[in-house]
């Protein structure tokens, strides 16, 4: 008898479990987190992943998409993960590929799982909403549900797929930002669908998907038992954003974007159309990616909270609701830089966190990937933390004073990178630009912004960048000659400059 618990012991050891009951399974547990009073343990659960973009959880089991195009199930009471399929249709490059994943919520055998992701046909690229049974350890029967306009950019996608079997599908603007205020356009919307694909009837605009519209890119979908709709949101790299979805509400974009007042945004400030604001902004932009509601006991100080993972600022986030949830009282930052780029937020029903890093995508920060990337962890409570060392709540910086080296860091580093190379083929090097090293041409650009239509030393970007004109004179003044010393001529730009250029 001693023989053979010896032999369990040495089997759960080789196995690398630190199993106390069933869905214990961890790889390794990583950190400890301290809260007011609650002790959380932060373990990876699965490992060596590529870019993990959604998950749902099913009976013991989270199903999660890889961006390429494979669907995977972590067995959470194992740690065996397994291949359900591998779609060769998938066009993944940069932020395309296959994205979203949403499972049916019943005890049915072959619940249905919906999915989303981009292809291209002769050059055409399109975003399809598909439907499959989940058999064991399979996808079968693939119905598609619904295909609308995809781009190389903005394809959005979050999905939710609720008790009642209705899909919410969180639809990027596919760069043609026009397409979000057109509400017979499917793409910036939020589309209500039936899970045969037809409308459901009691939808707010007879015969159309289209149940809130005015969004450029949804990064985060989540709705409470009570059905209030979360979504979060990237902005034009100058403000993100979480809104309250209501029906046929507009939420503004291109015309209005976060509670800034850009100049265009000031010149629109007559017009006749009521435009809901974000119950939250951001600005410098923190990327604000998977969202999920939180309620449950066992973690008190996050009840009636959104938690919101983020790929710029790389941090898990906690939005205090107010008990109507229609504000958000507080926020709170943790994990800042510690697992890198957070892309989703699954909550399960004995109220686990599960999240999953997004450091192998297109656009790694410093310092990652880690060898082990991509991970899901979980964070859960226990009773007492086996380490020193515990991580608490990541206080903001007091804001220093203008500082060139730190704007360029939370303002263009995302994109052009903090040793001013760029990233090949997506972001131009500002480093040797001729245009950097002229004061006068990169003022303009940096007022102006860029379309994304001219050729920079041959490449082809496509993508606009966005007017840094919201940004004060002063700020200006020593963000701009901080980048001419780092990267250009070494000429200061003074705020009188600016000035007399805007
Ligand atoms: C969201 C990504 C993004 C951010 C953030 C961003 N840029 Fe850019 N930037 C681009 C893209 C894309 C281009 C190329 C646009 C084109 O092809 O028209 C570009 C081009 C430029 C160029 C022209 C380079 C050349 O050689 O012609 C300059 C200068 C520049 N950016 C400066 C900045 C500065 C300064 C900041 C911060 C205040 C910044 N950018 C923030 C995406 C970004």
């Amino acid at each position: 008898m001693k023989n053979q618990l010896f032999i369990y012991a040495l089997a759960a050891l080789a196995m690398g479990q630190a199993c106390k009951n069933a869905g214990d399974y961890s790889k390794s547990v990583d950190d400890y987190l301290q809260l007011d009073s609650t002790t959380l343990e932060i373990a990876t659960v699965a490992d060596s992943l590529q870019v993990p973009w959604e998950l749902a959880y099913h009976k013991d089991k989270l199903i999660f998409t890889e961006i390429a195009g494979t669907v995977k199930q972590l067995d959470l009471k194992t740690g065996k993960v397994k291949q359900l399929l591998h779609l060769t249709d998938v066009f993944q490059k940069r932020s395309t590929g296959l994205l979203g994943i949403a499972v049916q919520k019943t005890d049915a055998e072959h619940p249905y799982v919906i999915l989303n992701y981009t292809t291209k046909k002769d050059s055409v690229i399109s975003s399809k909403l598909v439907r499959y049974e989940y058999a064991t350890d399979t996808l079968i029967h693939p119905t598609q549900l619904l295909e609308i306009r995809g781009n190389t950019a903005h394809n959005g996608t979050r999905l939710h797929l609720t008790q009642k079997d209705i899909i919410y599908w969180a639809t990027g603007d596919a760069y043609d930002f026009p397409t979000a205020q057109d509400s017979t356009s499917l793409n910036g919307k939020i589309l209500r669908i039936n899970l045969d694909g037809s409308i459901p009837q009691d939808n707010p605009i007879p015969n159309s998907y289209v149940y809130a519209w005015g969004f450029r890119n949804m990064q985060g979908l989540t709705i409470d038992e009570r059905g209030n709709i979360f979504t979060s949101e990237h902005g034009d790299a100058i403000e993100d954003e979480v809104n309250h979805i209501l029906p046929i509400h507009n939420y503004g974009w291109p015309l209005f974007e976060g509670s800034y007042d850009t100049r265009t945004e000031a010149e629109k400030k007559g017009s006749t159309t009521a435009f809901t604001a974000p119950l939250r902004t951001w600005g410098p932009p923190i990327a604000p990616s998977g969202l999920a509601f939180y309620d449950h006991d066992i973690i008190p100080e996050w009840k009636n909270s959104l938690l919101l993972g983020t790929l710029k600022n790389q941090s898990l986030r906690i939005l205090h609701l107010a008990d109507d949830r229609k504000s958000i009282l507080s926020e709170k930052v943790f994990l800042t830089n510690r697992y890198g780029r957070i892309r989703a937020v699954c909550v399960a029903p004995n109220g686990d966190i599960f999240l999953t890093t997004s450091n192998r995508d297109w656009n790694p920060q410093p310092g990652f990937p880690k060898p082990t990337d991509d991970r899901i962890i979980r964070l859960r409570p226990v009773k007492k933390a086996l380490k020193d060392n515990l991580l608490t709540e990541d206080k903001p910086a007091t804001p220093a004073k203008v500082d060139g080296a730190v704007l360029y860091k939370n303002y263009c580093a995302s994109c052009h990178k903090e040793d001013g190379l760029g990233v090949k083929n997506s972001f131009p090097p500002l480093k040797g630009s001729a245009r950097v090293k002229d004061s006068n041409s990169l003022l303009t650009i940096v007022l102006k912004g860029l379309d994304g239509k001219q050729a920079i030393d041959g490449v082809n970007y496509g993508t606009m960048m966005p007017s840094f004109a919201f940004m004060k004179d002063e700020e200006l003044s020593s963000l701009l000659s901080y980048i001419s010393k780092q990267f250009g001529s070494g000429t200061s730009i003074t705020a009188n400059q600016i000035k007399q250029k805007r």
